[in-house]
C-alpha cells in the first residue's frame, strides 16, 4: 500500500449511457369475432377482446382480481372446429380463430345455466344474474315451483319430483361482521380464491361435498370464530350474490331500512397504517352501512383487512 494517500484511484466513468430494458415485444395476432376481423395481442383472452370490442360478454365466476376458475360457464362462445363451446374468460386467443359470440348454441347454453341457477339458488339480491336471466329470457320456473322449506338442510332431502330443488340452508349468523346465506350461493368459487393464493393466503374456506351437496365450508364445517378466518371480509368483496353480507347490511335489509338508492358512494384512503389502501365508504342515512375497494387501484387490487374493511364505527362514534 501507498503512504502518499492517493492510492485508491476511482474507476473511469463509462461513456456508455444505460438504456431501460426493452418493453417485451407482444405478438399480434388475427382473430374474428362476430364477423369483424381484428388483431389483438396473443396474451389476450377471447374476454378481453370482446370487451375491447364492447361486446357484453356476461360473466359470474370471472373477476378481473382473480385467477380464472371456469365454473359458471355463462361466459361460453362458440369457437369454430372446437366440439364444445370455450369459457370466453380464461381461453387464450390464437391466431386464425373464428368466434361467434351470440350464436343460437351460445344463447341457448347461456339460459340453461341460468335456468339451473335460477331455479335452485336464491338469486334474490344477484342483481348482475337477474339481468343475465332477463336478457336470455331464462324460464327458471319450467323446473317447477322451487321447494319451499323451512331452511332445514334441504340438500340432503330427497325431492319428489314436482318441485325444483334447491340450495336452502339455515343462514349463517356466527359473528358480529357478516353473515353467510349459503341459499344465494352459486359455487362460484371467489370467496375461496380471495380467501387463498389471489388475495389473503388465509384459506380459512374452500368448497366441500360432491354434486348437489356442494357448498362453501370452513374445515370441517366450524363455526366462523372457531376456524381460520381473519375477518379480512375479501370474501364478501368478491361474492357476485349476497350470499356473504356485511352484518350492518343483512340487518337492514331484514329491518327493510336498506336503501341503495338513497346511498352515496365516496372513496378515501384508510388511516390506519402507511399502505395507503383505497376505501369506498358507502353512507346512507349519514352513517357509513358498509366498505368496499376499488379493483382497479394498485395497492391493493380491492382487497382489505379487518381494520379498513370493517374498522368504521368510530367514524360514527359521535356525541349525541
Ligand atoms: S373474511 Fe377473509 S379470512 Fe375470513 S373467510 Fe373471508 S377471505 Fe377468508
Ligand atoms: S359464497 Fe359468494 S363468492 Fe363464495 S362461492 Fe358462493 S357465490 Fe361465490
Ligand atoms: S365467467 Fe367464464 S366460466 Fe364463469
Amino acid at each position: 500500500m501507498s503512504n502518499d494517500g492517493y492510492w485508491f484511484q476511482a474507476p473511469p466513468v463509462s461513456t456508455r449511457i444505460p438504456l431501460p430494458p426493452a418493453e417485451p415485444v407482444v405478438e399480434l395476432v388475427d382473430i374474428t369475432i362476430d364477423g369483424r376481423t381484428v388483431q389483438a395481442p396473443k396474451t389476450s383472452t377471447i374476454l378481453d377482446v370482446t370487451r375491447s370490442l364492447g361486446i357484453d360478454t356476461p360473466t359470474l365466476c370471472f373477476l378481473e382480481n382473480l385467477t380464472p376458475v371456469n365454473v359458471c360457464r355463462i361466459c361460453v362462445v362458440e369457437l369454430t372446429g372446437a366440439r364444445t363451446l370455450v369459457p370466453a374468460c380464461s381461453r387464450k386467443i390464437e391466431a386464425g380463430m373464428v368466434i361467434q359470440t351470440d350464436s343460437p348454441r351460445v344463447r341457448l347454453a347461456r339460459k340453461m345455466v341460468l335456468e339451473f341457477l335460477g331455479s335452485s339458488v336464491d338469486l334474490s339480491t344477484a342483481p348482475q344474474a337477474q339481468s343475465y336471466i332477463e336478457r336470455y329470457d331464462a324460464k327458471p320456473d319450467r323446473y317447477g315451483p322451487r321447494k319451499e322449506s323451512a331452511r332445514t338442510h334441504d340438500h340432503a332431502e330427497a325431492v319428489d319430483g314436482t318441485k325444483a330443488r334447491t340450495t336452502q340452508v339455515p343462514v349463517k349468523i356466527d359473528n358480529d361482521l357478516y353473515v353467510r346465506d349459503y341459499s344465494k350461493c352459486i359455487l362460484c368459487y371467489k370467496c375461496v380464491e380471495a380467501c387463498g393464493t389471489d388475495a389473503q393466503n388465509t384459506f380459512a374456506i374452500a368448497v366441500a361435498g360432491r354434486g348437489f351437496q356442494s357448498h362453501i365450508s370452513t374445515e370441517a364445517d366450524v363455526p366462523l370464530p372457531d376456524s381460520a378466518c381473519v375477518y379480512c371480509g375479501n370474501c364478501i368483496g368478491v361474492c357476485p350474490t349476497g350470499a356473504l353480507m356485511f352484518k350492518s347490511e343483512f340487518d337492514m335489509r331484514a329491518a327493510g331500512t336498506w336503501d341503495e338508492s338513497k346511498q352515496t358512494q365516496t372513496d378515501t384512503i384508510c388511516s390506519f397504517c402507511g399502505v395507503g389502501c383505497t376505501l369506498t365508504l358507502h353512507v346512507q342515512d349519514n352513517s357509513i352501512v358498509k366498505v368496499t375497494s376499488p379493483l382497479d387501484v394498485e395497492v391493493t387490487h380491492g382487497h382489505l383487512c379487518i381494520k379498513g374493511r370493517f374498522g368504521y364505527q368510530y367514524v360514527q362514534n359521535r356525541d349525541e
